[in-house]
């Protein structure tokens, strides 16, 4: 069945920037977050706390988080990997973070300079820590579908690395389509599989990214599992500079349009969302790749 309300949790300052090739200037980025919660949206992941030489577009974090204007209501989340990641979030005021693990050996080495079992022990201290001082902690899983290096992912695979993150005081997991492979056959087996392990559905969050156009089919599926929070990007910004054939994420707009369509509260205003794709566009020298932000900025 349907849920009658969805979170939109807005990835695009970080998922979309992160992967950018010119440096976006840390006002741009400003911008971006202050007219996207003007837009209506509530979860707004702003940046990352990982090591500056891995993620050079997001070396700026503790800066932007100082400008920042926190609009009443909204959330911030950040992403951070580790003890040290974990200290500068705490000493920029982040009240929410997230950690990100991969569901393959493969990835964990390429993203985290660790092997598959190693990630637990760097997250375990981060997840202790955060909780004790009363943050939200959201678990990434990277790699749910497929991955580039090592072919389709088991679902068992998945949902063990998942449960794992659940145990270690997670709040929510967010299954990532890191390279945009998955179809919504795979998505239904995926979270048949969650809720065999007894894994509740408003546990789970749905991060895909559209490498072959299957985003917004993939997020029906889930919707209709009862799924209800949704990661998306606005205008379709995206990728992950650490995964081969990553790009962008689904698009906000595209997931308002359906969300929309179905009678499903998301409390985004699609115009003036569109009105800061096109406007960020325009920073970045290029048009969204969103269907819905063409049609209707034309
Ligand atoms: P490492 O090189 O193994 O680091 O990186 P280390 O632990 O060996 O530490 C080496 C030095 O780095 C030390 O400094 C640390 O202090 C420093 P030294 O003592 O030598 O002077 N350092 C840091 N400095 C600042 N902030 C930190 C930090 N950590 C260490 N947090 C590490 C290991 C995990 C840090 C590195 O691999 C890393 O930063 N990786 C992040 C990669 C990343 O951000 N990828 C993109 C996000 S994941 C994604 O996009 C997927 C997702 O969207 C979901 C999906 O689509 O599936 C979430
Ligand atoms: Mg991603």
């Amino acid at each position: 069945e349907l849920p009658g309300s969805v979170t939109i949790w807005e990835v695009g300052p970080r998922d979309g920037l992160q992967n950018e090739k010119q440096a976006v200037p840390v006002e741009v980025k400003l911008e971006f977050l202050h007219r996207l919660a003007d837009a209506g949206l509530s979860v707004l992941e702003a940046t990352s706390f990982v090591r500056p030489e891995w993620v050079p577009q997001l070396a700026d974090a503790a800066e932007l988080l100082a400008g920042l204007q926190r609009a009443p209501g909204v959330r911030y989340p950040v992403l951070v990997p580790n003890a040290r990641g974990l200290d500068r979030a705490l000493e920029s005021q982040v009240r929410d973070i997230a950690i990100f693990a991969s569901a393959t050996e493969t990835f964990t080495r390429r993203n985290l300079n660790r092997g598959l079992d190693e990630q637990f022990a760097m997250f375990d201290p981060v997840v202790r820590r955060a909780v004790d001082e009363g943050l939200s902690v959201r678990g990434y899983v990277s790699m749910c579908f497929g991955d580039p290096w090592e072919g389709a992912v088991p679902v068992e695979q998945v949902v063990s690395v998942g449960k794992r993150l659940l145990e270690m005081g997670c709040d929510q997991l967010s299954l990532g389509d890191t390279i945009g492979v998955a179809t919504p056959g795979h998505v239904s087996a995926l979270l048949r599989g969650f809720a065999a392990a007894g894994v509740a559905v408003d546990q789970l969050a749905v991060h895909f990214h559209d490498t072959y156009g299957q985003a917004l089919s993939n997020t029906f599926a889930a919707l209709q599992h009862g799924v209800s929070t949704v990661d998306s990007s606005a205008g379709g910004l995206g990728g992950c500079p650490y995964a081969k054939s990553a790009t962008g994420n689904l698009a906000t707009e595209d997931l308002v349009w359906m969300l929309d369509g179905l009678g499903i509260k998301h409390g985004v205003d699609l115009a003036k969302l569109v009105g800061t794709s096109v406007w960020m566009a325009e920073q970045l020298g290029r048009p969204s790749p969103s269907r819905v932000v063409k049609a209707l900025s034309s």
